[in-house]
């Protein structure tokens, strides 16, 4: 089955830091166009990029996570050549929205990154998806139609394969997103409590009502991973109150330095979704984002 919106059909575009999920969701809107872009760099260090193939009167969707500034760039230029190319429309994928932690002023002066991003990105979008956004902040800065896909239902089909008592979440900020886990997976959850002391260290400690976890296997589900603090000093936590293993979860795996090692330290597995390419076992958010893009879309039986 192939997915039209209209006379024309869908291309799948994906930048490069999002190849792999760009195909996957062609995939899952059976087997749709796609292709990568062309990407050089010009001997001044200034990047071209070039998107093959017609894509004029076409629907298209452009998958790009914006982690470093390169891929920002990089997703600035496409989206241009999508709309000069005359594309009917674009729907604009972050699978992980970067720059998205600063989502407030906490001193003058300063800018809101989220914001900021949010603004410049989706000009040349008709509407844009994400994956788990930081705060609820980050859902108003967008003046385009805007939806956010869960990386619970990706993160649940992993932890489907493996024994699982208790959901853990690290702090507050994670309770609705363990909550939902708990849910799909008839599981108890628990909240952890976290103090942050700088920006790589943080002190974790249990609720007092705090259920036995002895024997138990839990699993740590956080929206992102970065330095690794807070998952290794839940993780070691957790196991000195007797939890017989620990699995570290996440939507997005940023494990910067050596975090993965380090959790791999406490951890019995590291899971994370796809919306970062990275060493962790991914579960991919392709379906819950091509259910969104299928609401939009008219099946049709045009040859792929
Ligand atoms: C905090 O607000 C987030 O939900 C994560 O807990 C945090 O970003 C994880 O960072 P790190 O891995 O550096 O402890």
């Amino acid at each position: 089955m192939r997915y039209l919106l209209g006379d024309k059909g869908v291309l799948v575009i994906g930048g490069s830091a999002s190849t792999s999920l760009a195909e996957s969701i062609s995939r899952e809107l059976g087997n749709c166009p796609f292709t990568l872009p062309f990407r050089k760099r010009f001997p001044d260090g200034e990047l071209y990029v070039r998107i093959g193939g017609r894509f004029e009167g076409e629907d298209v969707v452009l998958v790009q996570s914006t982690r470093r500034d390169e891929e920002i760039l990089e997703l600035f230029l496409l989206e241009d050549a999508v709309r000069e190319g005359g594309a009917k429309s674009l729907c604009l994928v972050l699978p992980y929205f970067g720059y998205s932690r600063q989502d407030r002023r906490f001193f003058p002066g300063e800018a809101v990154s989220a914001r900021a991003m949010a603004r410049r990105l989706e000009v040349d979008a008709d509407m844009v998806i994400t994956v788990d956004l930081h705060s609820p902040f980050n859902r108003d800065i967008f003046t385009k139609p805007m939806r956010e896909v869960s990386g619970v239902p990706a993160i649940a089909r992993l932890l489907r394969r493996r024994p699982v008592d208790v959901i853990v979440s690290p702090d507050k900020g994670a309770v609705e997103r363990c909550q939902r886990m708990a849910n799909l997976l008839h599981k108890p959850w628990l909240s952890l409590q976290k103090k942050r002391i700088d920006s790589e260290h943080v002190e974790i400690s249990l609720p007092d009502d705090a259920m036995d976890l002895t024997g138990k296997h839990v699993a740590i589900l956080d929206d992102v991973i970065s330095t690794g603090g807070t998952i290794v000093e839940s993780a070691q936590l957790l196991k000195k109150m007797g939890a017989e293993n620990v699995i570290a979860a996440c939507t997005h795996g940023l494990f910067l330095k050596d975090a993965f090692e380090r959790i791999k330290g406490v951890a019995s597995d590291i899971l994370s979704t796809d919306t970062l390419e990275n060493a962790a076992e991914r579960g991919s958010v392709a379906p819950d984002i091509a259910a969104i893009l299928k609401e939009r879309l008219v099946v049709g039986h045009g040859s792929p």
